[in-house]
Parts: C-alpha cells; structure tokens; sequence
C-alpha cells in the first residue's frame, strides 16, 4: 500500500525553504537568527527531525513551531471528504502531481476548473456521466494547470474560459476580483489570491453544502504555493479571502489533497494566528 503522506504536496523542509525565499533570509542568516549552528539548519532542510531546532526556526521564520514539528513527522493529514459532485483528476508531471476538478450538478452539466497534464481521463469521465461542459475556469496560467487546454477547448468548442488578465490566457474572458459571475450551472465568487503569479485566483462555489473552494496553487494541505516574490501579499490575502470562509469549506489545491478552512487553521504553520 502507497504511504498515504506521500500525497502531501509539502513537509517541513519545503516550509522551511519556502519562508527563507519568501522572508529573504539565507541558511546563515537562518541560523544566527535561530541560535544554531548552520550545520543543523541544513539538516532540517533535508528532513531531519530535531524538535528543539524546529521550534527555533520556526520562531525565526514566522512560522507555527509545533505545526512544523508535525509536518517534520508527517504526522497530520487532512481528513478525506467525500463529495459526490466533485471529481478530481490527478496527472503526473514531472517528479509531480498536479490536480484538475470538475464540478458537476445533477442535470449532468459541469465546470472544469484547471487542466492538469492529461486530458484523456477527463474525457473519459464526461462521456460515461454524460456530463456536459459548460465551462473552463483557471486558478493561475502555469503550464501544468493549463497544459491540456488545446483539446479541451477542440472537444467543446463553444464552452467560456474564465481566468485573471494577469496570467495572460488567449481567449479568457478576464474575471476580477471579488466578483461574482456564472460559469455554467454554478455562480462562482473570484477571490484575489495573488503571489504564486500575479493573477492568481481562487473561486469558492456558492450555494453548495459543504461549501467547495478551488484555490489553485495559493495554498496546499498544510503548507501554501511558492510565493518567494510577494510573500507578505500572499499570506495576507489567503488569510482574508479563503481562511475567513465557512470552516467546513472544502479547500481544493492545485497540489496534493483536498482540505478544509478548519484543518488549514488548526493545522498550518504559516498561519500561526
Ligand atoms: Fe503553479
């Protein structure tokens, strides 16, 4: 059986690294700030568990220290949930994964949101629910959310694709901030989650039990996206636009597995309030 924590996009030395890019901050600057020698901070960056040192970092970058030391023992996952209207796929690329989702309500008309590399088992999934698509909405342009756009759009030549004109998608209908629009049977709230790329956005689903929020590569299961160039910014506006949504809200990364606003409250160490 696969070890279940693989499917995390992140552990505490992808924390690390991503706070010291985002804070600025070299492994020697790391280490005086924290009180210990570079050697260890090192050690930590390539996994190792050393609960004192992790505390100290932790306090050094800002970050949530026993959340850290959870991560270094990849000892939380989130709780799976289901929710029958929502399919996930999940596509290798490169050492990767990367996650597509398609919502669907029960009139079998659906919206897909992201690409992922692989278009084949979208394909197959909407054939046998007979599923229409209705439109295609994008969390962020970087090639592995986009990448299989070109036969999507082949297949359902006719279906709106929704994306921020920052991440400079040809033939997106641009989408602002804080807005709410109709992609195809859903009304959908854009929410500004900039950082990963300039455009980044989120999208929470209105009127659905659990509430369901697609957030692309803004935030991950514990840990959140690449943001060395905004960092500040991106951790702002995750905690204003997705943690203050309803707690049971499903949270759906572009990265790893689903979570909720709780478990990223309770469980992230970025989030450390
Ligand atoms: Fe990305």
């Amino acid at each position: 059986m696969p070890d279940p924590f693989t499917h995390l996009e992140d552990f505490s030395e992808d924390i690390i690294a991503k706070a010291q890019d985002g804070l600025r901050m070299t492994n020697r600057e790391l280490a005086d700030r924290a009180g210990i020698e570079l050697s260890t901070v090192k050690a930590l960056k390539n996994g190792s568990i050393d609960e004192e040192a992790l505390i100290r970092v932790a306090s050094a970058l800002q970050l949530h220290g026993e959340r850290l030391i959870t991560s270094a023992r990849k000892s939380w996952l989130p709780e799976t949930i289901e929710c029958p209207h929502l399919t996930t796929f999940t596509s290798e690329f490169r050492s990767m994964t990367v996650n597509a989702y398609l919502l669907t309500c029960p009139d079998h008309r659906g919206v897909l949101f992201d690409t992922g590399v692989d278009a084949q088992p979208i394909f197959q999934h909407l054939e046998e629910n007979e599923i229409e698509l209705e439109a295609l909405v994008l969390t962020h342009g970087h090639l592995d959310h986009v990448a299989v756009m070109e036969p999507i759009l082949k297949a359902w030549q006719k279906i709106p694709v929704f994306a921020h004109p920052s991440e400079n998608i040809d033939s997106a209908q641009p989408l602002h901030w804080g807005e709410s629009f109709e992609a195809g049977p859903f009304r959908l709230r854009s929410l500004s989650t900039p950082g990963h790329t300039p455009g980044g956005t989120s999208f929470f689903v209105e009127d659905q039990s659990p509430p369901i929020a697609i957030v692309g590569d803004a935030l991950f299961a514990g840990s959140v996206g690449g943001c060395a160039g905004d960092y500040d910014h991106a951790l702002q506006s995750i905690r204003e636009n997705i943690l203050t949504l309803p707690p049971e809200t499903i949270l759906c990364p572009g990265h790893g597995p689903t979570t909720t606003v709780a478990e990223e409250k309770q469980h992230n160490p970025f989030f450390p309030n």
